[in-house]
C-alpha cells in the first residue's frame, strides 16, 4: 500500500508523537515502523495489551537479520508488536550502536513497506540530513512529511533541510507545524515562508501544541484524551494523509486485498479489523480504542478517497469532538482552547520574519 516518512530537520519538534497520534487515528490498517537511528522511544514510553511491556529486543534489529533473504509482508509483521489501543509497531534500534547491524538494509527495508499488501507504514525517521543512513527510507516513500515548530530556527533549519531534500527524494512533500492552536499567526508564518521556496509543498498541516494530549504518547496521560486538541487537530491530519496516499483505484485496491486478503486477522488487530472497500470509494476503519488510564473511540471515520475533498467523522457520543473534522480545513481550524492548550512550555514563540 502506502509508504508515509515523517522526520525533521532538527531539535524535537514531536516527530515521534506526530507519527503515533497519526498512526492510532488511521482510518486504513497502518504499521508505525520506527526508522529513527538515534533510538527507539516507542518501547520506553508506551506498552502493549493490558499496559504489558514492549520487547525491545523485537523490532528492526530481529528484523534485519531474519530478512536478509528477502523481507516481505510476513517477516515485517513477525518483527512487530501491538500497542495497547491496537497499533501496529515494528520497534526501531535500542540504541545507535545497533545501526551497524542495519548494513546495507536500509533500502530493501524502505522497498518492502513501499509495497506491502496489507498495510500502509508510517516510518518515523526522526532527524534526518544529507549522510542519514535512514535516507532511504524516504527515498521509498510517496509522501515525506517534515514536522517542525513555528518558530524562527525551526523554520529555517526546515527549509535547509526542503531545500536539500529535493534532490534526494521524488515524493509528495508535506510539513507538520506543532503549534499553540491559540497562535494562528505562528502558523500562518511558517506557510508564508514556506511559499517563498520554490520547493512546492503540496500538504501542509497543523498539529496542536497540546502537553496534556502529548503526555498520553509519553506514557504520562491523565484525564480523557478524546477531548484534547492533539487529537482533533491529528483526526484531520490522519484523514488528509491517508487520503493523499490512498489506492487510486478500487482494481489497486482489489488487487492488493486479493493478494493479501487475511491481514486483519493473521494480525489480530483491533484497531482496523473492520476495513472494507464497498466499491464506492468509501473506506471505513473500526474505532481505535486506547485504554490504558483514559479511552478514547476514534469512532468511524469514513472518508471519499476518490477526491480526498470530504472528510467526515460519524463518531458515537464519547467523541463529539472528533465529529468536527467534518467541515473544517486544516488551514482554518485553530482549537477552541480546552484544557491543556495553553502553551505553557514557553518553547513556541510565534515566528517572526
Ligand atoms: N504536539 C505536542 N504537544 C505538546 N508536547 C509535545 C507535542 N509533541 C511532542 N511533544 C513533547 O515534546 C517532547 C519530544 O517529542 P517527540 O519525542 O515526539 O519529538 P521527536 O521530534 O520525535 O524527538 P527526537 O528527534 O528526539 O526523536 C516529548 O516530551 C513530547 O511529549
Ligand atoms: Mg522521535
Amino acid at each position: 500500500m502506502a509508504l508515509v516518512a515523517l522526520a525533521s530537520a532538527k531539535g524535537s519538534p514531536g516527530v515521534t508523537t506526530a507519527s503515533l497520534v497519526v498512526g492510532a487515528l488511521w482510518p486504513r490498517q497502518v504499521l508505525l515502523s520506527e526508522c529513527d537511528p538515534s533510538g527507539s522511544d516507542v518501547a520506553i514510553r508506551m506498552t502493549g495489551p493490558g499496559q504489558t511491556a514492549l520487547n525491545p529486543d523485537r523490532g528492526l534489529v530481529s528484523l534485519a537479520a531474519a530478512g536478509r533473504k528477502g523481507i516481505g509482508d510476513e517477516v515485517i509483521m513477525a518483527h512487530s508488536q501491538q500497542l495497547d489501543g491496537g497499533l501496529d509497531v515494528l520497534l526501531g534500534v535500542r540504541a545507535p550502536e545497533q545501526i551497524g547491524g542495519m548494513g546495507g538494509l536500509w533500502a530493501p527495508l524502505g522497498q518492502a513497506f513501499n509495497q506491502m499488501y496489507g498495510s500502509d507504514v508510517l516510518a518515523d525517521c526522526g532527524r534526518i540530513g544529507p549522510n542519514s543512513p535512514q535516507l532511504p527510507v524516504l527515498q521509498s516513500a510517496g509522501l515525506v512529511v517534515l514536522v517542525c515548530t513555528a518558530t524562527g530556527s525551526s523554520v529555517a533549519h526546515l527549509r535547509e533541510r526542503i531545500s536539500s531534500l529535493v534532490h534526494h527524494v521524488d515524493a509528495q512533500l508535506g510539513v507538520i507545524v506543532v503549534a499553540d492552536p491559540k497562535r494562528r499567526d505562528g502558523v500562518r508564518q511558517v506557510w508564508s515562508v514556506l511559499d517563498q521556496m520554490s520547493t512546492p509543498i503540496q500538504h501542509r498541516w497543523h498539529l496542536a501544541l497540546d502537553p496534556a494530549g502529548a503526555a498520553f504518547f509519553d506514557g504520562r496521560g491523565v484525564g480523557r484524551l478524546d477531548r484534547t486538541s492533539l487529537i482533533r487537530t491529528g483526526s484531520v491530519i490522519a484523514a488528509e494523509m491517508a487520503a493523499a496516499v490512498a489506492p487510486r483505484t478500487s482494481t489497486d485496491f482489489d488487487m492488493a486485498q486479493a493478494a493479501f486478503p487475511t491481514n486483519n486477522a493473521s494480525y489480530g488487530s483491533a484497531q482496523h479489523a473492520a476495513a472494507s472497500y464497498d466499491g464506492t470509494a468509501t473506506y471505513e476503519a473500526s474505532a481505535t480504542t486506547y485504554d490504558s488510564t483514559a479511552t478514547y473511540d476514534a469512532g468511524t471515520t469514513t472518508y471519499d478517497a476518490a477526491t480526498a475533498t470530504d472528510h467526515t467523522a460519524a463518531s458515537t457520543s464519547e467523541t463529539a469532538s472528533t465529529t468536527e473534522a467534518s467541515g473544517y480545513t486544516t488551514s482554518d481550524y485553530y482549537g477552541t482552547g480546552t484544557a491543556g492548550t495553553t502553551d505553557t512550555t514557553g518553547t513556541t514563540g510565534e515566528y517572526q520574519q
